[in-house]
């Protein structure tokens, strides 16, 4: 029996209780459920850091705009499969305003979320040549798209990228891709669980492999713009967010408007493939498809098949904040920055608590405060410390799920964190620091 902040005997009941054989290896909504019962039976609050969930309201203009979308009738009316015209045409807007790339609106396409643009992806690059039936993932990852993957019955190889930043990713790219049976590399940037963002000079290594070897560079942009050390919060003006498609046209983007816009829950997101990509045809696509062509394939081959499209107002609802942002008339980032400034606070705690951050570094820069940060404590493994963490009421998942070989240490989300729980947050690590 132990003296910890949350009572000890419930915590070590529920965790038995659970079924969970070890609480670190846990998937993100088992340590939801796990952490909910906790709160439920000592009601005491946690201070919750598992989950990446927008932790603000929803982007007005787009509530505002879908109800006036289903006041006129839409949710009767199939939506077209590649989204209605106007979006498209915000969505191609957007990637020039804030990433200075040229896309026709052809290929600027609306997904049931980034999660469901991600699978069509898989099910389009990842089978438009029989001999590179492998997805290549520039690890840590979001576990879900390993699962999307193992639902499609696709392989793929994985590297922690933690010893392969700036120019030695290169080298370490090429040992995959010489082999010839890789289709497509993943990653997102900036990167859950890690928050590194990838530098210029990274991405044009990753260009620059796509285009030796022939691989579809699929780039989860979920964070979008949210490196918050530069301002890229002006349509149309440098700086923009960083991307390969500057170095590559063999690309797909994954705009996700969950984190960005606070829309997670209407499922939306953007899919743009680059006017060349979208043109290729690969005659292995047959295998699947009616038509060899790329953009044909994803649209009426996979997208079709899915979900035949997205949710009408929820396209009416991105298409206004997407054209208020592109007019100059909302500001999102300004919206989203206060979790970089969390971020901050959160971080320096952990820090003066004993704990040490494990990515830390983008070349010779600390990384962004932002969505994420990942910490480990001395002496202690990954499992083990996150659920020693549990006694002291703090919650968070641990790396070893995500690809990350840095099994030491947990990803922390700050945002569910509310400014009245720093001073609980505060006290919790100094107990827990004090005890260990
Ligand atoms: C890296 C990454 N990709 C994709 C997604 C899914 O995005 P969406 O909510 O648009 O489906 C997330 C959500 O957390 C994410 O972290």
């Amino acid at each position: 029996m132990r003296n910890t902040p949350i009572d000890y005997t419930i915590v070590k009941e529920k965790i038995e209780a659970s079924g969970i054989p070890v609480v670190g290896k846990a998937k993100i909504r088992e340590i939801v459920k796990l952490v909910n019962e906790i709160e439920q039976a000592t009601g005491d609050k946690f201070i919750r850091m598992e989950m990446g969930v927008p932790g603000l309201p929803p982007a007005e203009v787009g509530v505002n705009a879908e109800i006036q979308a289903l006041r006129d009738g839409v949710a009767s009316k199939y939506p077209m499969i590649d989204g209605i015209p106007e979006l498209k045409t915000e969505i191609s807007r957007f990637v020039k305003n804030y990433l200075d790339l040229d896309v026709n609106e052809q290929g600027c396409i609306p997904t049931v979320g980034s999660m469901q643009g991600g699978f069509a992806a898989f099910m389009v690059a990842g089978r438009r040549d029989v001999k590179k039936d492998t997805i290549l993932f520039i690890d840590p990852g979001f576990p879900v798209q390993k699962q999307q993957l193992n639902v499609l019955g696709m392989k793929y190889e994985t590297f922690d990228v933690y010893n392969y930043r700036g120019e030695k990713l290169r080298e370490k790219l090429e040992s995959y891709l010489k082999k010839g049976n890789i289709s497509t590399i993943i990653y997102s940037n900036p990167n859950n669980p890690s928050w590194i963002c990838f530098t210029e000079s990274e991405l044009q290594i990753i260009g620059e492999m796509s285009n030796k070897y022939d691989v579809v560079i699929m780039e989860d942009l979920a964070y979008f713009a949210m490196d918050f050390r530069q301002d890229l919060s002006q349509p149309g003006v440098a700086p923009f967010q960083a991307t390969v498609g500057k170095y590559t046209d063999n690309y797909m983007l994954l705009i996700s408007s969950s984190k960005s816009f606070s829309y997670a829950g209407q499922r939306i997101g953007m899919m743009v493939i680059s006017d060349t990509l979208y043109k290729r045809r690969f005659a292995d696509l047959k295998n699947y498809y009616s038509s060899d062509e790329f953009g044909y394939s994803m649209i009426y081959g996979a997208l079709y098949a899915l979900s035949s499209g997205t949710s009408h107002s929820a396209q009416y609802g991105l298409c206004a904040i997407l054209k208020a942002v592109n007019n100059g008339e909302f500001n999102f980032i300004e919206d989203v920055k206060i979790y970089g400034n969390r971020a901050n606070r959160m971080k320096k705690l952990f820090i003066d608590n004993g704990f040490k951050f494990v990515y830390d570094m983008d070349d010779d820069k600390p990384l962004a405060d932002g969505f994420y940060f990942t910490v480990s404590y001395p002496g202690l493994g990954g499992d083990e410390l996150l659920e020693e963490l549990v006694y002291y009421g703090i919650s968070a998942i641990a790396l070893g799920t995500t690809g990350s070989e840095r099994t030491e240490g947990l990803r922390a989300c700050v945002s569910q964190i509310r400014e009245e729980q720093f001073a609980d947050l505060e006290y919790r690590l100094k107990r827990f620091d004090e005890d260990h």
